[in-house]
């Protein structure tokens, strides 16, 4: 069962931070998972479309410029990343997991993923893209067949594993609470990665494991390892 890092080791440093994904990186989790929203002139990474729960900014992402959002604090003084800090910091240590929020222009996405592809700072296997947009994931699908798509859910819809694959997805990411045994069959029957959130408790973790999903997403990566390795 692969561990994400949710938001980066989220449970302890400012969430969606360089020292959250360092944090990370430090145990050598399998992948992180990051959110993506779109600034006036770049994309950053940071969950909500406003400012206002994670920084000492106010309004809304989407109203700046990268320069202006840089002078915010995360917390514990740390910086809004970018989409290429992130490709800078993680590379091809793990596997980056970007979730789509508000992320317009995906046409320069596309791009950006290219050149990084190109320039070997990120590498196809070790790269989803996810979203609760569907279309959005099918239209960077079918412009980058390479790239790998999950497809976000927090219910289980009817025929969504179907859906899914329809989808061409390579995971289904799902809220852990929906998660049951016919579900994780049916995806896996279909070629499909079932990853699940948000997993921090030990009966959680257990029951994820007890249902062989593929991975899970944890605010605690070290504590989630030692964990699993119990098990
Ligand atoms: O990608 C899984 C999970 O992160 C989705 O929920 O609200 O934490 O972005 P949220
Ligand atoms: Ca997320």
């Amino acid at each position: 069962m692969k561990i994400f890092a949710h938001r980066g080791a989220s449970g302890n440093f400012p969430e969606n931070t360089h020292s959250a994904i360092n944090g990370a990186l430090d145990v050598e989790v399998d992948g992180i998972e990051v959110d993506l929203q779109s600034a006036k002139d770049d994309y950053v990474i940071i969950h909500d479309s406003w400012l206002d729960r994670t920084t000492n900014g106010q309004g809304k992402v989407s109203d700046y410029f990268l320069s202006q959002l840089k002078e915010f604090d995360a917390g514990n003084g740390e910086k809004i990343p970018n989409l290429q800090d992130l490709f800078n910091w993680v590379g091809t240590k793990a596997i980056i997991n970007i979730e789509l929020k508000h992320t317009t222009c995906l046409k320069q996405l596309k791009l950006n993923l290219e050149k990084n592809l190109a320039q070997g700072n990120i590498s196809k296997q070790k790269m989803i893209i996810s979203s609760y947009d569907h279309h959005q994931l099918k239209w960077i699908k079918q412009q980058l067949p390479w790239l790998r798509i999950g497809a976000l859910t927090s219910s289980i819809p009817i025929n969504y594993a179907q859906f899914a694959q329809e989808l061409n997805a390579f995971s289904i990411h799902i809220d852990m609470n929906f998660i049951n045994n016919e579900f994780v069959l049916d995806a896996k029957k279909r070629g499909l990665k079932v990853y699940c959130y948000t997993v921090d408790k030990y009966e959680d973790i257990k029951r994820m494991h007890t249902l062989k999903v593929d991975g899970i997403f944890t605010n605690y990566p070290a504590n989630t390892k030692n964990i699993l390795q119990q098990l």
